[in-house]
């Protein structure tokens, strides 16, 4: 199966998480659009959603099915959304998308975090994939020279500004063996806004999708 059959796979078993009338949680990225076609095939059995990007917000609107500001709603009982990397523990490094801030809110909203992952995503210490930061545009500098006290390398994401409109720094060779206090350690560097690594609040689940079909873990 190739990468994009195995993220589909994993988006359409992700329906059997959504519970009818409900307000749902939907993420950003190839795999979250998958799940967003199938969410499609249900509409009418759901209350709504609520989206983490400007790109959602488009693939869902054109098929009619409602988006509604986070503000406006009582709650999200499901959040479905990819993910960069993922471990047994249920930790996370989430951005790849650039989309890392508007996602951690609606996953700390979200009574359940369902996370839907091809196989090649499944490590054992996070930080082969560099980890995203989103940083205040005047702060990015500074926040660079903090995070390389850290031990990473970071580097700016040219020509790519978020949809709260801010700046990604990459940061590249960390090998993160505490995720939550890195997650904590970033987060305190005056001018980030958040960081990519979700390990506070990790996935409650994940459909993983291999060549055998979809596996199910949870922490
Ligand atoms: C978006 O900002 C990211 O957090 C995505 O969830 C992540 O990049 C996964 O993307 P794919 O589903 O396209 O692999």
């Amino acid at each position: 199966m190739t990468q994009d059959e195995l993220k589909k796979a994993v988006g359409w078993a992700a329906l059997e998480y959504v519970p009818q009338d409900t307000i749902v949680g939907v993420g950003t990225g190839s795999t979250a659009a998958h799940f967003i076609d199938a969410l499609a095939t249900i509409k009418h059995k759901i209350e709504g959603t609520v989206s983490s990007s400007e790109a959602s917000t488009e693939r869902l609107k054109s098929y009619g099915i409602p988006v509604f500001e986070l503000n406006a709603v009582d709650g999200i009982e499901v959040y479905v959304d990819g993910a960069d990397e993922i471990t047994k523990h249920m930790h996370m490094i989430k951005g790849g998308g650039a989309a890392l801030t508007r996602e951690k809110i609606i996953a700390a909203v979200a009574k359940k975090f369902v996370c839907v992952a091809d196989a090649s995503k499944q490590v054992g210490v996070l930080g082969q994939f560099p980890l995203p930061v989103e940083v205040i545009p005047m702060a990015r500098s500074y926040v660079a020279r903090e995070l390389v006290k850290l031990g990473g390398d970071p580097v700016w994401r040219e020509g790519v500004i978020t949809d709260n409109g801010n700046v990604i720094l990459d940061v590249y060779n960390m090998k993160i063996m505490e995720p939550k206090q890195m997650e904590h350690d970033i987060n305190m560097i005056t001018g980030v806004v958040t960081n990519g690594l979700f390990a506070y609040r990790g996935a409650d689940i994940c459909l993983l999708g291999t060549d055998t079909g979809v596996v199910t873990l949870e922490p």
